[in-house]
């Protein structure tokens, strides 16, 4: 079984984007800019947050980010983003969810100037992703796409089962890959005979955040698995499938699969930075 190694290619990305900021920042005479929103103090979101301010920093990126009180209100929130929409030099905004219970994620989304939007989130993106190559793609599909690329898996014409219909993977994973030529199937809690779908699926997207539902029983032989999820189990990272009980008979009937730590979530980040650096390059081009 093949490892598909997402912190390997995620450093490659970033050394070749450090490459390209350097060479744009001494053009257009100013770094790409972006602005990170947490609200709440979340330690699982904070350590998120701070690895893409990291990451960001390590090629080049500024990065500002702002970690707000739990008690920050909805109108304070969209104050706050409509300041940061009307200044120039920000690229990016990205406001992380979840949000706290008193504030409507749709209304905040929306609020972001859809061409800040480096989350692919706001329903302008969401929609381009349906009907335009130029929309900007949500991090982790893409990164899950750039992954089997560049490990050479077939997409075309292949059957790509996914388990989770959240609007941050399950539903644009669907759509980029429909974009690929792929069939797909989506399935979420609501499934009946969710292992006769999840054994026809020739690549397996598990984004549904609950840890061993999958097993490989509920594999097809040789499929491709892509493991979205991160849970702690006594302070060690593993996957919904991934370093589940069932390894060795996953390991015997899946061809590959994304590991956890260093599958996904580098990918994630790698795909942030991606789309920060476009959304300046697209901007740049607009000062001109
Ligand atoms: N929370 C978990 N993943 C993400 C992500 O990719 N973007 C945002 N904004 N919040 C998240």
């Amino acid at each position: 079984m093949k490892i598909l190694n997402g912190t390997a290619l995620a450093k490659k990305i970033k050394l070749v984007l450090a490459i390209e900021i350097e060479y744009l920042m001494k053009k257009h005479e100013r770094a790409p800019k972006l602005c990170i929103i947490l609200v709440g103090d979340d330690p699982v979101s904070i350590s998120y947050v701070q690895n893409k301010k990291k990451s960001c920093n390590e090629i080049g990126i500024l990065c500002d980010l702002s970690i707000l009180p739990y008690s920050t209100t909805q109108d304070e929130l969209l104050a706050l983003i409509e300041t940061l929409n009307n200044h120039v030099d920000v690229d990016g905004i990205l406001v992380q969810l979840p949000l706290p219970k008193h504030i409507d994620q749709t209304v905040v989304l929306q609020a972001i100037d859809y061409k800040k939007d480096v989350d692919g989130l706001h329903p302008m993106n969401v929609g381009l992703l349906n009907i335009s190559p130029d929309a900007i793609i949500p991090c982790t599909p893409k990164g899950i796409l750039s992954l089997l690329k560049a490990e050479d898996i077939p997409i075309t014409g292949k059957h790509c089962v996914i388990i989770g219909r959240s609007n941050l993977v399950g539903k644009p994973m669907a759509q980029l890959m429909l974009r690929e030529n792929a069939s797909v199937t989506v399935c979420h809690s609501k499934t009946k005979d969710l292992a006769c779908l999840t054994q026809q699926g020739e690549i397996l997207i598990i984004a549904i955040g609950h840890r061993q539902l999958v097993n490989a029983d509920m594999l097809k032989e040789g499929a491709v698995v892509v493991d979205v999820g991160i849970n702690n189990v006594d302070g060690k990272l593993v996957g919904d499938i991934y370093n589940s009980i069932d390894v060795t008979n996953i390991e015997k009937k899946a061809a590959a699969i994304t590991p956890v730590p260093g599958g996904v979530g580098p990918m994630t980040i790698a795909s942030l930075l991606e789309n920060v650096v476009e959304v300046y390059k697209r901007s740049v081009r607009n000062e001109e």
